[in-house]
């Protein structure tokens, strides 16, 4: 059962035990959970370990953990650059009751201090979202794909079987499904039907593999959630969403490839959040489709956005030939989430980019060093 925590003095704890340089590793210890009042032998709260805590999704689902009084300790191999170095810098604050690790779950030496860290925090769940994420990277390079992602899935749950941490949210993909000829429409986890189109699908379908033989092998409890197309604030300057929002802020081109009729099933990270926190309940095995359920062509994000920035003037285009690796369409039949976790997407794409256009503005300046 997930119940709230109560700490003693929060501002008492907050000047004195959060240090700020996420670099050094620890910035939390037992000590200061035992200062806190925090009982290791009493299960009133959830302990989390979320990996890759710092990125897009992980970023948002610590916050949302560490509002509703959970324990998180947060592991990412990248604490300082891009996205990541913004965060840590511009979303975090100093927020109480969050340890964060700067570690490699794919290196042995760092595998072994998170083993340590087991030992402390007898974790309640995993929610693993660390991995390389990206389909036209992953076809350059499906070595570094496999190696990451299958490898530190895997290591994330022999450590799991290790230290008898019994649940595990882990982070699929809408890829899966076939990338170019989807037969069925909306896609449903509920036919079985599967046909990844490159190697960063391949690598999240081989780890749901694992997680079902770990089930299967040591009755790990396992929900995968297969995301469609996450956006909102703070999100990944590698994707269409938020680079729209800063092209047309900027009065830049849309920069398009093929006539923008591609149809994303766009999902609003906050709806997201609730996805990762709903499925920690047991349920045995389960694959879930996060999606809206309410697909868009690409054309329609871009006049939204404009909407929202500049009424009054048009978007301009830098069109580029279609890229057959974008797949026309992606569209999430989410009723078994909504059936088995009772979770329901909740924010229209309207209402979704005018919190992603506030949020850019708010923090442009922050953003001028981002590659995007
Ligand atoms: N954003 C989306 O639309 C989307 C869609 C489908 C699936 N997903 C999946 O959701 C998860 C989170 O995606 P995101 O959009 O937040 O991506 P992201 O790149 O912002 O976050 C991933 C994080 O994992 C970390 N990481 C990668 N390899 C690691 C390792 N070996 N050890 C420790 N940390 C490591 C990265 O540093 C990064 O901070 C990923 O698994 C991704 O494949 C995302």
């Amino acid at each position: 059962m997930i119940q709230k925590f109560t700490r003693g003095n929060d501002e008492e704890y907050n000047q004195n035990y959060f240090m700020g340089n996420m670099d050094t590793g620890w910035v939390f210890n037992t000590q200061l959970l035992d200062f806190m009042g925090y009982d290791f032998n009493t299960r009133d709260i959830m302990n989390i370990l979320v990996t890759g805590c710092l990125g897009f999704i992980g970023s948002a689902t610590v916050k949302r953990l560490i509002a509703d009084g959970h324990g998180v300790m947060g592991i990412d191999k990248n604490t300082t650059t891009g996205m990541n170095g913004f965060r840590v810098e511009n979303e975090f604050g100093e927020i109480p009751n969050y340890c964060l690790w700067n570690l490699d779950i794919t290196d042995s030496n760092d595998l072994m201090d998170l083993e340590d860290s087991c030992q402390d925090w007898d974790f309640d769940a995993v929610i693993h979202l660390a991995a390389i994420p990206g389909v036209r990277d992953s076809i350059s390079d499906p070595v570094k794909y496999y190696q990451n992602n299958l490898m530190g899935t895997l290591n994330i749950l022999e450590l799991m079987r290790k230290f008898g941490i019994p649940k595990l949210v882990f982070a699929s993909t809408s890829s899966v499904y076939d990338w170019q000829n989807a037969p069925y429409k909306p896609m449903s986890e509920r036919t079985g039907y599967v046909k990844p189109g490159h190697p960063y699908a391949g690598s999240k379908l081989a780890c749901e593999n694992l997680c079902r033989i770990y089930h299967e092998l040591h009755s790990l409890d396992v929900s995968v959630l297969r995301y469609f197309t996450v956006y909102g604030p703070a999100g990944r300057p590698d994707m269409f969403p938020l680079r729209v929002v800063k092209w047309i802020d900027g009065q830049n081109s849309i920069h398009l490839n093929g006539d923008g009729s591609q149809e994303r099933d766009f999902t609003f990270i906050e709806d997201v959040v609730d996805a990762n926190i709903k499925a920690l309940k047991p349920i045995g095995f389960e694959v879930f489709n996060i999606g809206s359920g309410n697909p868009h062509p690409l054309l329609d994000f871009v006049d939204y956005a404009q909407e929202t920035i500049n009424p009054d003037d048009f978007p301009t285009y830098n069109l580029h030939p279609p890229n057959n690796l974008d797949a026309p369409f992606t569209w999430a039949d989410n009723s078994k989430a909504r059936d088995i976790l009772g979770w329901k997407p909740e924010t229209t794409l309207q209402a979704g980019i005018d919190k992603m256009v506030a949020w850019y503005q708010e923090n442009r300046k922050a953003l001028k060093d981002i590659k995007f």
